[in-house]
């Protein structure tokens, strides 16, 4: 397993491009499954969810082909409907199989993502929607089997929570379901935005992505089409953060900015001087930075994914500062909290909330990281410590960011991977 090791004390200079979204991708990927013939994304990240979603279509079927940032999948006939426990297991947006695969062959077996290290989350909104647009599904050995007598039809669907992967099911499911189906309270992510893009281009009419209510149109069948993924907004706020907690001066180019509303009024409030130029976002530090409170909450709130590395920085925030990071998405997010004790941060925790004291001196020492979040907010930290910050356990980091650490090292920061 690959290490991480940083030695602290650098300030981040220069620019950096932002690569494609994560979580954007992988609902695209599955939507792949709507229609036969060739899908064709662009700017597809390198990552170990890509791969491991490119494994979990093959299985099922599709054949694809990367070149660069490009990936073509291509869905003919499939050879199986079953999403197995090694393949979900991996990775929880593996259940985004179950909307496609209902919608298009009536039936689905997907294995039910138990809990994970962020948190026990549930699946149920997913499957009250699918239920109400006349999905039958029962648990037997670990997967949810799935079963629809004729065809899924459209439904008004009020989402109890505006879950994000719930939201995505839905859609999809709906672009093949017999009439109309509203979801209210849906996911407002630009993510959620990005897919009713694609879905549109194969032909579904999706209105309201990015409101709390959508009305999808179904479209049968549907064709493939190109796309090109939307830039990582969170890849996009690691960066920025990395260049606040080394009090530098860079630019993170090839974002949308208006993705990082949240994040760039607190480093704002916080003190940081921010400056919009097209789709690059450039960020001045001050000598000294003030402690601010967050609250995690659905887009446009500010987002859980950046929950972890916000807590790095407020570490290094003016002494005498106490910050307050609430957490209301996962109820156990706050694992890193333990491993940035190691480095000297100051952080107690009181049930969803971390109280982060300001001005403490960080020093280098070995972390584990615990899963994607916590990864970068470790190495964030070890970027400001003292002495050499050691993170176990990167196959975490390497889920969810595109070579994290080159692009460090290209603002400077002293930063390698170990390969053991
Ligand atoms: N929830 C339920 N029932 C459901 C669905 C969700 O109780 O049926 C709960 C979950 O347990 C969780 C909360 O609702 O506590 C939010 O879940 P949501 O469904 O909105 O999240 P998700 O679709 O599982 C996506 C991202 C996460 C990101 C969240 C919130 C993908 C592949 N994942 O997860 O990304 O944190 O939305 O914004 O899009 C990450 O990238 O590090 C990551 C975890």
């Amino acid at each position: 397993m690959d290490k991480i090791s940083i030695i602290g004390g650098r300030t981040l200079k220069g620019t950096v491009q932002v690569s494609g979204s994560k979580n954007a991708i992988l609902p695209l990927l599955f939507s792949s499954l709507l229609a036969d013939g060739e899908h064709v994304f662009h700017n597809v990240p390198d990552l170990k969810d890509v791969e491991t979603s490119c494994l979990l279509l093959k299985h099922l079927g599709c054949e694809l082909q990367r070149s660069g940032n490009t990936l073509k999948v291509k869905t003919n006939k499939l050879k199986s409907l079953k999403a197995p426990y090694q393949l979900v297991r991996q990775m929880r947006a593996g259940i985004l199989v179950l909307g496609p695969l209902l919608a298009r062959y009536g039936r689905a077996e997907v294995s039910l993502p138990g809990g994970c290290a962020i948190g026990t989350r549930s699946v149920h909104l997913h499957l009250q929607g699918l239920r109400q647009m006349g999905a039958e599904m029962n648990l037997n050995k670990g997967l949810i089997v799935a079963r629809v007598k004729k065809t899924l039809q459209g439904k008004r669907i009020l989402l109890d929570y505006p879950t994000v992967g719930g939201t995505e099911n839905i859609m999809m499911a709906a672009c093949l379901a017999k009439g109309i189906t509203f979801i209210e309270n849906a996911a407002r992510e630009p993510e959620i935005i990005d897919l009713a893009e694609y879905l549109n281009k194969m032909g579904a009419k999706v209105k309201g992505a990015g409101t709390d209510l959508i009305q999808i149109t179904p479209k049968r069948p549907l064709s493939p089409g190109e796309h090109t993924v939307i830039p990582d907004r969170i890849e996009a706020g690691t960066l920025l953060l990395a260049g606040a907690i080394t009090k530098g001066h860079i630019s993170v180019s090839s974002c949308v900015p208006s993705h990082l509303e949240a994040l760039l009024l607190k480093l704002e409030a916080a003190g940081f001087f921010i400056n919009i130029k097209g789709p690059t976002i450039e960020l001045s530090s001050p000598p000294h930075f003030s402690t601010v409170n967050i609250v995690t909450a659905p887009y446009p709130g500010f987002p859980t994914d950046l929950q972890a590395q916000f807590m790095a920085l407020m570490t290094q925030a003016k002494t005498g500062g106490v910050s307050s990071l609430r957490e209301t998405i996962f109820e156990n997010r706050f694992m890193h909290t333990q491993e940035l004790a190691r480095l000297g941060a100051d952080v107690q925790l009181d049930g969803h909330t971390a109280l982060v004291k300001g001005g403490t001196l960080l020093r280098g020492a070995p972390v584990t990281a615990t899963d994607l979040r916590a990864s970068a907010c470790l190495i964030l930290a070890g970027l400001r410590a003292q002495g050499e910050t050691l993170v176990h356990r990167v196959y975490h980091l390497d889920r969810g960011y595109e070579s994290l650490e080159k692009k460090l090292a290209s603002l400077g920061a002293n930063i390698k991977r170990l390969k053991e």
